[in-house]
Parts: C-alpha cells; sequence; structure tokens
C-alpha cells in the first residue's frame, strides 16, 4: 500500500519539474548530473562565476518600532572586468547603490520578484570596481527576521530579534550572492537600543556596553546562509576558556547547567575529525519560537530552548550542531541540491560523538530512533524525494529538509564505514575536512575524493542507489540497540494487555520513553489514559516525550490529551513538533477544527518558516 501512495505521487513530482533558469540544467533526480565541477546554483541569481563577492561590511540600525535593519552593505568584490554584479535580494528596500572606488551612484536594476528567490538586484560595474555599497531597509514581513514582542520573550520586559538565514532566507537580511558556493568574510557595525545586546556568528561581545553599538569581526570565509543576528537582553556564562552560553537572563544559568558536556564534546569531535578552526565556540539560547532544535552558526550556534530537559537528556542534540564545525561550516553543500553532504555527514559524526562519550548502545539507541523516523518519513514522501541527491529548481530548497538527508544519509557513511573498517574510514573523514577545508562542495566531488580513496567502493556499496535512487536500499546498515530490548518487551507487554502498574520501567531515560511510545500498538483511548495516569506523559517537561506522546494520542483520539496538544502548539514553534501534530490533527475533520482554532492563536508567534509549513498543511489562508 505504501509503495503504491509513493508510486502514485510520483506524476505530481514530474508536474512540478523543475524550471531551468536561474541554475543549472534540470537532472531527473534518479540520474548523477553530468558534469563533477560546481555548476551554478538554481536558487541564486548570482554568477559568482564572473564576479565574487569576498568580504562584507555591514553597518546597520536594528529598529525594534519599525521592525526593520536599515543601513549599508559594502561588498567587496573579485572579478576580471564583468559588465554586471549580480546579487539576490528579496522583499528589500533598495535606496542608493555606489561603487567603490570613488563613490559614483550605480544606475541598478531590480528584477521581478519570484516567490521563493525574490529578485536579482543586478548592479552594473566598471573594470576597475572593487567594491560597491548598497543602501537598503528590510522588510518588517523579512522572512530571516522575526520580532518578538516582550511578552513572547523569557523576561518579558524587552523585545528580541533573531535571524534564520537557511537555506535562501539571508537575502531578505542582506543584499548578497546567497549561495553557498560563495564564501565571505565580514565586519559589522550594529546599532542597537541601548539595554540591549547584539550578537553574531563572529568575534562577540560578552556584555552590554552604554552605547548600544557593538563591532564585529569574521576572519573565516562562511557561506551566506550561516550569517546571523540577535539582539535582546541576553547574558553570558562560560562552560570553558573557548566555550560558553548566551540566553535571556532568565535561563542563561538552567542553560548552562544543562550545555556543561560541551566543552568534552569540542575535545571529542577534534581528537576524531581535527582541530575546531572557528576559535570560540558559544551557543546562544533562544526564545521558545524559534523554528529549529539548532542551527550552526560559526562560533554562535543557536539552540531551541526546548533542550533543555532539566536532565541533560537532550544533549546528544548539541553533538549536531557542534558537528557541523566540520560537516556544513568547514565543507559546505555547494548547493542545496547537495544538502545531504551537510546532514547526513553531521547526523554520522554527531553517532560517533555520541558513542565516545556515552557509549555504544547509547549511539545506537539514537541511530534506531533515527531509523524510525526515517522509516515515517518514507512513508509520507513521494518516491522521488527520498534519494540523497534531489534536483530541487523551482521549488524551495526548505522542503529538503526532511528525515532523508540526515538519517539515509548518516546510514550510507556507516554503510561505508563497515565496508572499509572504522580506522580507514576515520582517516578518510579526516582528510577530506583537510582536503576541502572552507570550500563549497558537490555530491560529485564527495564521490571524486571517495572513489580516489578506496578505489571500487562505489560499486562495493552501490553508491548510485543511494544517492540517485528513491527509499533504503536493501544493503542498509540497519541498528540494533540492546538498551531498547526491554523497552519493546514492555511495550508489546502493555499491547497484550499488562496494567500500567506493572510495567518495568526502572532508570529508563528520555529516550527510552520515547522508544517505547513510539513501539506501542495501537491502543484505546482508555488504554492511553491508563498510561498517562502512571507516567504523566502529558505533562512531560522532555520535549521530545512529549511530542511522542501527543502524536501517539491523536493516533488513538485519545482526547484526555488535546489539551496537552493545544499547550504544546502555544508553547513554541520549533517546525519539527509542529509539523507532525498539525498534519495528523488535518486528517480528521473536527481535529481540524481543533488544529485551526490553535493556530489563529499561535501563528503569530511562530517564525516564518514554521508558519509557510503550517499554512501549507492546514491550507491556510490567513
Ligand atoms: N542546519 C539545520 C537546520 C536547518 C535545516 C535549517 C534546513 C534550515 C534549513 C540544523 O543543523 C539541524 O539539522 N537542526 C535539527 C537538528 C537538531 C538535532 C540540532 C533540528 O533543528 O531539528
Ligand atoms: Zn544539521
Amino acid at each position: 500500500m505504501k509503495k503504491l501512495m509513493t508510486l502514485l505521487a510520483l506524476p505530481l513530482l514530474f508536474a512540478c519539474q523543475p524550471k531551468e533558469e536561474p541554475g543549472q540544467t534540470a537532472t531527473s533526480s534518479t540520474q548523477p548530473p553530468a558534469s563533477t565541477a560546481p555548476t551554478r546554483d538554481p536558487h541564486s541569481y548570482s554568477h559568482p562565476d564572473e564576479a565574487r563577492v569576498e568580504h562584507l561590511v555591514l553597518d546597520i540600525d536594528v529598529d525594534f518600532a519599525k521592525k526593520e535593519i536599515r543601513g549599508t552593505a559594502t561588498l567587496n568584490i573579485k572579478h576580471a572586468g564583468a559588465k554586471s554584479l549580480v546579487l539576490d535580494t528579496r522583499d528589500l528596500t533598495i535606496k542608493k547603490v555606489t561603487l567603490q572606488p570613488g563613490g559614483a551612484n550605480a544606475d541598478f536594476k531590480l528584477a521581478k520578484a519570484d516567490p521563493i528567490l525574490g529578485q536579482a538586484l543586478e548592479i552594473p560595474i566598471n573594470a576597475d570596481t572593487t567594491a560597491v555599497t548598497v543602501e537598503y531597509a528590510t522588510s518588517p514581513k523579512a522572512a530571516a527576521l522575526q520580532w518578538l514582542d516582550p511578552a513572547q520573550t523569557a523576561g518579558k520586559k524587552h523585545p528580541f530579534l533573531l535571524s534564520q538565514s537557511q537555506a535562501i532566507l539571508a537575502r531578505t537580511w542582506v543584499p548578497i550572492q546567497d549561495t553557498p558556493m560563495v564564501r565571505i568574510t565580514y565586519e559589522a557595525t550594529v546599532r542597537v537600543p541601548k539595554d540591549l545586546l547584539a550578537l553574531m556568528g563572529a568575534e562577540n561581545p560578552q556584555t552590554k556596553n552604554d552605547s548600544g553599538v557593538y563591532h564585529f569581526t569574521m576572519p573565516q570565509k562562511i557561506p551566506s546562509y550561516l550569517l546571523v543576528i540577535s539582539v535582546g537582553d541576553i547574558a553570558f556564562r562560560p562552560l570553558s576558556d573557548n566555550c560558553g552560553v548566551y540566553a535571556e537572563v532568565p535561563v542563561v544559568d538552567k542553560a548552562a547547567n544543562e550545555f556543561v558536556d560541551t566543552p568534552k564534546m569540542i575535545a571529542t569531535a577534534s581528537e576524531l575529525y581535527g582541530p575546531y578552526r572557528w576559535g570560540r565556540y558559544d551557543m546562544l539560547v533562544l526564545p521558545p519560537s524559534f523554528p529549529y532544535g539548532g542551527m550552526e552558526n560559526p562560533r554562535l550556534t543557536f539552540l531551541t530552548p526546548t533542550m533543555i530537559a532539566g536532565d541533560r537528556s537532550l544533549v546528544s542534540l548539541i553533538g549536531h550542531v557542534l558537528a557541523h564545525s566540520w560537516s556544513g561550516n568547514l565543507v559546505t553543500n555547494a548547493t542545496w541540491n547537495d544538502f545531504w553532504l551537510n546532514e547526513g555527514v553531521t547526523t554520522y559524526i554527531e553517532r560517533r560523538i555520541s558513542e565516545k562519550l556515552y557509549g555504544k548502545d547509547f549511539a545506537e539507541m539514537q541511530w534506531t530512533l533515527g531509523y524510525s523516523d526515517l522509516k515515517d518519513e518514507f512513508a509520507r514522501l513521494p518516491a522521488g524525494d527520498t534519494a540523497l541527491y534531489i534536483n530541487w529548481a523551482g521549488r524551495d530548497p526548505d522542503e529538503g529538509a526532511t528525515q532523508v538527508p540526515y538519517e539515509k544519509g548518516s546510514m550510507f557513511l556507516r554503510l561505508i564505514e563497515n565496508t572499509v573498517g572504522r580506522e580507514a574510514f576515520d582517516k578518510f573523514l579526516r582528510g577530506y575536512f583537510d582536503h576541502f577545508a572552507f570550500q563549497s562542495i558537490t555530491t560529485d566531488q564527495f564521490r571524486e575524493y571517495l572513489r580516489a580513496q578506496f578505489p571500487g567502493i562505489e560499486e562495493k556499496v552501490n553508491a548510485k542507489a543511494w544517492l540517485y535512487g528513491p527509499g533504503l536500499p536493501s544493503n542498509a546498515p540497519l541498528p540494533h540497540a540492546e538498551g531498547f530490548v526491554k523497552v519493546e518487551e514492555q511495550a508489546k507487554a502493555y499491547g497484550g494487555g499488562t496494567a500500567a502498574s506493572s510495567l518495568k520501567t526502572d532508570d529508563w531515560k528520555s529516550y527510552h520513553w520515547v522508544h517505547f511510545i513510539e513501539s506501542l500498538p495501537s491502543l484505546t483511548p482508555e488504554r492511553m489514559a491508563e498510561l498517562d495516569a502512571r507516567f504523566h506523559f502529558s505533562d512531560s517537561g522532555n520535549a521530545e516525550v512529549l511530542s511522542a506522546w501527543l502524536n501517539k494520542s491523536i493516533d488513538a483520539r485519545y482526547k484526555g490529551a488535546y489539551p496537552a496538544i493545544e499547550r504544546f502548539l502555544t508553547s513554541m514553534g520549533r517546525r519539527k513538533f509542529l509539523r507532525p501534530i498539525y498534519t495528523k490533527l488535518a486528517a480528521h475533520p473536527e481535529d481540524l477544527e481543533f488544529a485551526k482554532k490553535i493556530y489563529a492563536k499561535a501563528r503569530p508567534g511562530y517564525h516564518s518558516v514554521s508558519q509557510a509549513t503550517i499554512d501549507e498543511i492546514l491550507k491556510w489562508k490567513g
């Protein structure tokens, strides 16, 4: 049945075949692309092969009253006589463009807007142009930015600004070549209200100053999707010499306590994959509306507060964002079609860090939970979206953030590890990070490098089936976690009629509970209520447990959990938790009404990336 559904979905996939402009020629997602050289990015109007931005100087005001960032972006460029520089913009007001040296006005053109890609900003340049200065302002609806009222913060007294540039939202707050193929260094002057602190993914202040003016420098080259800014009543706590936590004052001590293991994780990752090359590793815990679990902005990882479980049970997620300091930030996908290179390698490394710090069975449990998520994702997605390499041209690359690049991608690496042996594979990855450090690469470049190190490996592991074919190839290395055996036994026993009070759950941690809930067979509302009365899942303070439970409750039509659903959906905006719950609710007519009522209340508090996803699920017209 599942197969039939995915087959039926195929015509739909082809109906929205990628358009060819801008970017590379469309290829069917089951065929490898023809050339190995980095081609154009289908999600950027820029022509970095003709004129390439190398350094950005931002000089901006952050205006909370107008929900606007305004100022200038000066872009230093390298070119050999190009006629124009093309930048990506979306919802930006461009006031003036001048050419350096000299400061002459440029006769720029802002092209027609595309709903996903925005507007190309075409700037005619001269042979001697070394930089352009763009004077601009953002729109209050800039998709990357979320302007929070004091009521939406922990401190309740001050507003808060956060940004999320990945995948192609940097262009909504900075005019830039918004493609991961281009890397830049930057510096910035940022003016904010005097009682607030500004932070970027750069050398950061640790305390507020009296002027409200902050200067930033970022000496390492980053792709635009890692550009970031946040402003709020933020405090800092050190965890070691080169690592610390920022958060709102009421949250910062809890956060520091939860994330104490981070310096150990940095040491472990560096032992495995080579030196940490970004200077400091700091984290910023955001207000609950932040749409992701974590975002690997270099020098300033962004984290959801739902990761603070109180018992450090979710810290393996830090391993994930930290791992991006190698896979993703150091070696980056050249286009969003190669997204699995970012997330698959990262998920693999995340589990290796977990294994080293918390043991093999702990890591195996993470692999098992990931595999279970992957199976759910396969059931939801059309077959064409289940390959590792996918041509997203013509579609929003944000749709690519499914479990496939993460879980299928990491399994592919695990298969290679199993095939060549751990020692050889560790050496391979270290070499890979050195070889491609501070570069952005395509899937084909990865393949070339892999073949060169391990001749014949692609045939041995059937790499083409993994990269360009649908679903999970038959040689997938499936996980087995000893620690979950007892959990599955208890889930089965409960399904067979054992009373909740007789279940043996001593010493279970949150991941045991998540697996228990996911392993339960279909239950009646009464039997769900019995579990809830015994284990208080609907009141769980652990977001992963609560999320698993609420999903199960909707499946079981267990209405006792519905007030908790409403509380959960109105208390945070993390898309990973929102999407499945709204999707399940939308499948039942009476629940759909309930979902819409909640969404009407919750929507203004969600970030635009979560709004976009849920609008689509509920067919929300506003
Ligand atoms: N870079 C991603 C988040 C992302 C993906 C943002 C695609 C925009 C588009 C980040 O590294 C990530 O994978 N976050 C996950 C994992 C978590 C364990 C840290 C998330 O948010 O759930
Ligand atoms: Zn990631």
